[in-house]
């Protein structure tokens, strides 16, 4: 699609992903049928995504708590990116993707994580969209491991306590580059964030929709980019303050 993406679309989207296993259970089926059609849902989100200007898009595909789960889901959980990145690595590469992924992830069956390694080298050179799994993550762990990368430099002497600001700690995250999240939406219809980018949603939109996951498409991802569009991002200023800017710039 060449068309220009609308005007205040956000940059960085991100997804948590939840209710598959209601979605089959409401249905009378194993819950692992509804982590299959979320993996559908993904291929959806992630292609309107790049056709509505999202520059990156973050799915929380399995949490740091999710090896909690019984064996047997886990286990089928973790057979999916495989199965993902083996049909939509092509059309990534094509399509100019260029994947990613943040969290634990030498926590990985070996399968899953060369899978995802070659994904991510394959794509290294693309320059659309960033398409970034978020498995095995937990965003304390995340934290903290940006913490011990941190006092790993304090000990050479690359970094003082004084020379240290946000930009800086930023850079020891999981994936340097990304940046703040614009908009935060989670499926299911709770309301929680459920430790995934604390650092990054500082000044996220939200947006919760009742959809289960697997029933989350294209026309859903409109609306709640259509919602988003209608707030006003004060980042801790007025509201005066925010239209007065706006005035400034157009002026
Ligand atoms: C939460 O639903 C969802 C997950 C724990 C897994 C999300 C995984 C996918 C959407 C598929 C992954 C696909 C790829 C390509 C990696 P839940 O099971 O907690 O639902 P529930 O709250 O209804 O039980």
């Amino acid at each position: 699609m060449n068309e220009q993406p609308p005007a205040n679309t956000p940059r960085h989207l991100a997804i948590i992903m939840d209710g598959n296993g209601r979605w089959a259970e409401s249905r009378g089926l194993p819950r692992t049928d509804g982590h299959r059609a979320g993996m559908e849902a993904v291929r959806a989100i992630v292609r309107a995504s790049r056709e509505l200007g999202v520059k990156w898009l973050t799915l929380y595909a399995f949490s740091s708590e999710n090896w909690n789960r019984p064996k047997s889901e886990v286990d089928y959980l973790m057979r999916l990116p495989e199965e993902f990145f083996e049909k939509e690595l092509p059309e990534a590469i094509e399509k100019n993707v260029r994947i990613l992924a943040i969290g634990k992830r030498d926590r990985l069956p070996l399968g899953v994580r060369s899978s995802l390694e070659n994904a991510i080298a394959r794509t290294a050179h693309c320059t659309g969209m960033r398409l970034v799994f978020a498995l095995s993550y937990g965003a304390r762990g995340e934290l903290v491991e940006a913490a011990r990368r941190l006092l790993r430099d304090a000990e050479l002497g690359r970094v003082t306590p004084e020379a240290l600001t946000e930009k800086s700690f930023a850079q020891y995250l999981d994936e340097p580059e990304m940046p703040d999240v614009d908009l935060l939406i989670r499926t299911g219809g709770e309301y929680r964030v459920s430790n995934f980018l604390l650092w990054q949603i500082a000044y996220a939109e939200i947006y919760t929709s009742d959809a289960m996951w697997p029933e989350f498409g294209r026309e859903q991802l409109e609306r709640a980019l259509a919602e988003y569009r209608r707030r006003e991002r004060r980042f801790g200023l007025t509201s005066a303050q925010v239209r007065s800017g706006r005035d400034e710039i157009a002026s």
